[in-house]
This record gives C-alpha cells, sequence and structure tokens, in this order.
C-alpha cells in the first residue's frame, strides 16, 4: 500500500467540513487502498467541537482512515501534510459580497501561509475555499515562498458544476454531456461563465442553444449570483455543494484525465496565455498532469463578449489584491 496521504482541513468544524470530512475518510477522494491521515484544525473556541467531530469519524470505522489529529495550532496541524482544504473563513452573510471578507479574512490567511511554509510538505497541494478564495489563495502563496505558486487553487469547480447543470436543465440532458465549459476570473458575482467554448454531445453549444440572449442574460446570472440565491434560501452559505465541488475539484488537480479535458481552477496567473495580469489568482481552464503540476489551456479565439467580462474579473481582483497589500 503507497504511504499514507496527510490531509489537512481547516474550518474542521464548520458547514463544508462536516459533509466534507466523512466523504474523505471514506476514500471518494482517493479511493480504497489509499489511507489518510485527517488533521483537523479550527480555532481554539471551536476545541470541543473538534473533539465531537473526531468521535464520530472514530465511530463510523472507515478502513481507510489511519489517524485522525485535531489541533488549535495551524502550524502543527499542518505538519508534513500532502494536501490542504482550506476551508476555514469569515462566512458571507444576506446581503454581502465576498469580497466584504477581505479585511477579516486576510490576517487568517497571511498567518496560514506562514504556517504552511513551515510545516507542509514542500510539493503539497493547498486548495483554498474560504471566501474570498482567489484572493485569500493568493495570500496564503505570498506568505509560502518555500511552496511553488503553482501548487495553490482556488475553488471555481462549484461554479463549472452549476453551469453545467443550468446548461443541462436547458438542454433537458445529463451534466456529463457538456464539455468545456469554463469558468474564468474571480469566485464573485464577476465570474465568467465561458459558454462560448463549450460543447454538447460533441458539437458545440452554441449549435445547440443558439440564443445567445439567455447564455449572456439568464443564464450567466443564475451562475454567478447562486451563492447568494442559496444564502437567501438557506439562511446560510452552501455548504454540502461546496463539500461536492472540493472532492471533484481536488481530483481533477490530482488525477490525469487520459482524454485531456480541461477544468476550471484558480491558479496562480504567470504566464498565462490570455494576457491576465501575472499575479493574481485566476480562475483558467487547466489540465492536470496526474503529479501534482497543470498547464493552462489554450482557446485560439476570444469573443468580444469574452474579453470583456474577463476584464472586468481581472480588474475586480486587482482591486482585491490592492486593497489586502495595501492593509
Ligand atoms: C458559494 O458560491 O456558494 C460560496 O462561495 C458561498 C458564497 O459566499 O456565495
Amino acid at each position: 500500500m503507497a504511504a499514507s496521504k496527510k490531509i489537512l482541513v481547516t474550518g474542521a468544524t464548520g458547514q463544508i467540513a462536516y459533509s466534507l470530512l466523512f466523504r474523505l475518510a471514506s476514500g471518494e477522494l482517493f479511493g480504497a487502498s489509499q489511507e489518510i491521515d485527517l488533521h483537523l484544525y479550527d480555532l481554539p473556541e471551536m476545541e470541543g467541537g473538534l473533539k465531537g467531530v473526531k468521535m464520530e469519524l472514530e465511530d463510523s470505522c472507515f478502513p481507510e482512515l489511519r489517524s485522525i489529529i485535531i489541533g488549535t495550532d495551524f502550524e502543527k496541524a499542518a505538519e508534513g501534510i500532502d494536501l490542504a482544504f482550506m476551508l476555514g473563513a469569515k462566512p458571507r452573510g444576506a446581503g454581502m459580497e465576498r469580497k466584504d471578507l477581505l479585511g477579516e479574512n486576510s490576517k487568517i490567511f497571511v498567518q496560514q501561509g506562514k504556517g504552511l511554509n513551515k510545516a507542509a510538505k514542500k510539493e503539497a497541494l493547498i486548495l483554498v475555499v474560504g471566501n474570498p478564495c482567489n484572493t485569500n489563495a493568493l495570500i496564503c502563496l505570498d506568505n509560502a515562498p518555500n511552496l511553488s505558486p503553482k501548487q495553490f487553487f482556488a475553488m471555481t469547480m462549484l461554479d463549472q458544476l452549476r453551469g453545467e447543470c443550468a446548461l443541462a436543465e436547458h438542454l433537458k440532458a445529463r451534466p456529463q454531456d457538456i464539455e468545456g465549459f469554463t469558468i474564468f476570473g474571480n469566485h464573485s458575482n464577476n465570474l465568467v461563465p465561458d459558454y462560448t467554448h463549450a460543447r454538447f454531445m460533441q458539437k458545440s453549444l452554441l449549435e445547440a442553444i443558439p440564443d445567445e440572449k439567455w447564455l449572456q442574460g439568464p443564464f450567466c446570472e443564475k451562475v454567478q449570483k447562486r451563492g447568494a440565491e442559496i444564502i437567501a434560501a438557506r439562511g446560510k452559505s452552501s455548504a454540502a455543494s461546496a463539500a461536492s465541488a472540493a472532492i471533484r475539484q481536488m481530483r481533477s488537480i490530482l488525477f490525469s484525465d487520459p482524454q485531456e479535458r480541461s477544468f476550471s481552477a484558480g491558479v496562480f496567473s504567470e504566464k498565462n496565455p490570455y494576457g491576465i495580469d501575472p499575479a493574481l489568482i485566476y480562475s483558467f481552464p487547466i489540465i492536470a498532469d496526474g503529479n501534482g503540476r497543470w498547464r493552462y489551456k489554450k482557446f485560439d479565439r476570444l469573443s468580444p463578449w469574452l474579453s470583456e467580462k474577463m476584464a472586468i474579473s481581472e480588474k475586480e481582483l486587482i482591486e482585491e489584491r490592492n486593497l489586502v497589500r495595501s492593509k
């Protein structure tokens, strides 16, 4: 059996974690025959909750779950980890934008970036889910120079899945029949659902849905505002769907696809082929090589609509970066 994988989960007593942890422990990320160690981190006031989650994980007797470490000291919790799901962040309430959380969360991610720098394995892969996830991931990597910026990701898989589901519903088809649908930019109201390169049943999506007014209007808006819609309905942000997407996102980063299909992820934008500022965490279509590395997928032509929307998202991310760097 391969060496056990050490997985750090921050915000481990939160709602997303409560869905994620049991799925990780049941082998959904690596499959059976790969043991894992869970490192659960949360704030000191959540220590009781951490103990409770640990007991429930123990009582589930997952065969592949070798050990569970709980801790309120970030650096200790991050010791020797291979992967991190950074869920912990102050959540957004009704009427708030994700960037309203920048101030409070930037402090958390400075400290956690430093902790990862000291304690994580040099090749560890870090997925930031806590919002605003793009800029939180940027802060984290800025503070972790021992790790390559290419090891940091922000989760836009949830937006990709939301878009695929909405397209499938419109077409009365299955989400798995949609391919090449990408989210560009920021995980915010300005995220860019790129339907222009999407394919349905091996053909351009635009052949199946020629109505670009619908695609650029109600469809885009639905994907952009889905997070807020869920907050309004539940009174809390998405949790189980975020956990599902986090697993899909990490699996797509970890394992190569024999057909080399791309997927969306917020990545460090250095040397991107789209002319976007090279020092952001910006969502692009990427292809993973199965060894923790990835490359950009380059679409040769961008429509004027797509370029314009990508520039708006870029501007927003530059503003977020300026805001946290001026603190
Ligand atoms: C989501 O998209 O559901 C999450 O990012 C939560 C939020 O703040 O919208």
